[in-house]
């Protein structure tokens, strides 16, 4: 794999309400990110096929990584604050995996969740609309609304989603508990939840097989490492303790130390066609708008820019947005062509030629409200139907949008 861009999007919510966060001490799963572990319940049943590279414009492989998010505790709280603190490098540099994490990105320090909870972020960030959800139940978006996924196989652009204790590939189910291996003597526990993997709620993905068959679990991943057969899209979700849902910041820095910073490293995760996205999914508070720390990384941003802040407008629909204009592909006619909200990241923009709205300070819009935005999932009697795509937009990719019968 010679090529490659990950846009790695940690989406992190901020949940603890209810959790002693000092209860679960980082453990890891594995012996290494590239190594199966019993600890997942799924071993692998082989790679997945290799298929040609499709060059991008500036990157060859898009991840997005989904971390959600911590808060309501004093302790957490202070640490959440230094993750997300845009500025304060100082502090976050007590943080051995932010600070190296930091100083070999790009700063985006003006970049904004869509809505709360985390749930409709992450469908937002695969689908272009949230629907008007506001909370965290299943949902199963009907088959006729297309993802980002159309628009990457109308280019035979490989993608997975890997998602760490899944317990099989494809699994539906909205919930999975396995085996406790921080704490084992105490019972099952739920590690993975179905709200974190965003393109399985979406019936054009879940009910097609071959569409299913690419979520994938950690030993798929480790597999697919080792075997130099990663997609060129991925999605990857750690479990809800590595990912600080359950427990905390310090946890999931030490889980981006044993995890990310080894794959940093590793030509067959990161070489100098890797572009990788580190996001939260929604700010702590819903009273001050909804920005997150962002940050992106990878072989592909130039040594130059390494250490340096952008700060264009940036929302969860601009990771769409990249990934077309990085291939040229078409568009969903939803958020990922709202010409306010979905910016291109400048690596990609300065390169492909699309022009990037200004907006910045109190110009850029409110997204942080939740639940009054009138959809067919709106939990509170906002009914509005799925709207069709709007069929004359232009995405940052150039292409049509997205039909095809019965999905568009
Ligand atoms: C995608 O692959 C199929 C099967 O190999 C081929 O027929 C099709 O032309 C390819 N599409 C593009 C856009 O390359
Ligand atoms: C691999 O196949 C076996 C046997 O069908 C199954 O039990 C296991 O869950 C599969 N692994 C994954 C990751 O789906
Ligand atoms: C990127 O990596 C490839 C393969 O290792 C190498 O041939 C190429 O020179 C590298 N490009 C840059 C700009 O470093
Ligand atoms: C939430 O947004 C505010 C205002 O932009 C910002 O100062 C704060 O750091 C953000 N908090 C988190 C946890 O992202
Ligand atoms: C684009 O997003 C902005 C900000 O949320 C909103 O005001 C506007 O109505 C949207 N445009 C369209 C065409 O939906
Ligand atoms: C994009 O281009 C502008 C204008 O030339 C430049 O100031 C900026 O540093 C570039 N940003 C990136 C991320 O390439
Ligand atoms: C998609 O299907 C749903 C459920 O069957 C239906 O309510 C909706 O009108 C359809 N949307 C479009 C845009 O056709």
């Amino acid at each position: 794999m010679k090529s490659v861009l990950y846009a790695l999007v940690c989406l992190i919510p901020a949940v603890l309400a209810g959790t002693d966060a000092g209860a679960q001490t980082f453990k890891p799963p594995s012996s290494s990110p590239t190594a199966q572990s019993t600890n997942y319940v799924g071993q692998s049943n082989g790679t997945l096929p290799l298929s040609a590279l499709v060059p991008g414009k500036v990157f060859d492989r898009f991840v997005q990584v989904a971390l959600p998010k911590f808060w309501h505790h004093s302790s957490v709280l202070i640490k959440a604050q230094i993750w997300l603190e845009n500025t304060d490098f100082a502090v976050a540099s007590t943080t051995p995996a932010f600070q190296s994490l930091t100083q070999q990105g790009i700063l985006l320090n003006a970049y904004y969740a869509l809505t709360h909870p985390s749930q409709p972020n992450y469908a937002a960030t695969v689908g272009g609309d949230y629907w008007g959800m506001a909370d965290d139940n299943l949902h199963s978006i009907p088959s006729n609304i297309s993802t980002i996924v159309d628009l990457l196989e109308a280019k035979n652009i490989s993608w997975a989603s890997y998602q760490e204790n899944m317990p099989t590939d494809g699994f539906t189910g909205s919930s999975y508990a396995s085996k406790n291996y921080i704490n084992t003597r105490a019972s099952s526990y739920t590690y993975y939840m179905r709200k974190h993997n965003p393109t399985i709620n979406y019936e054009s993905v879940s009910l097609v097989p071959s569409r299913t068959a690419r979520h994938r679990n950690f030993n798929d991943f480790a597999v697919d490492v080792t075997a130099s057969a990663l997609p060129q899209w991925l999605f990857v979700t750690p479990n809800l303790v590595n990912d600080a849902h359950d427990t905390s910041i310090d946890f999931a820095a030490q889980w981006l130390q044993y995890w990310l910073l080894p794959l940093l490293a590793d030509p067959r995760f990161n070489d100098n066609r890797t572009l990788i996205l580190l996001t939260f999914d929604e700010n702590e508070s819903t009273n001050v708008n909804n920005q997150v720390f962002s940050v992106l990384l990878g072989g592909a941003i130039p040594q130059g820019l390494r250490g340096t802040t952008d700060s264009t407008y940036y929302t969860h629909y601009s990771p769409l947005s990249t990934v077309q204009a990085n291939w040229g592909l078409g568009s969903l006619g939803r958020g990922d062509t709202n010409k306010t909200l979905s910016n291109v990241y400048s690596l990609v923009a300065n390169v492909t030629g699309y022009k990037n709205n200004k907006l910045s300070g109190s110009s850029i819009p409110s997204t942080s409200s939740s639940g009054k935005t009138p959809g067919p999932l709106n939990p509170n009697g906002l009914y509005a139907p799925y709207p069709p795509p709007n069929l004359n937009a232009v995405g940052a990719g150039g292409g049509p949008v997205f039909v095809s019968p019965g999905i568009h």
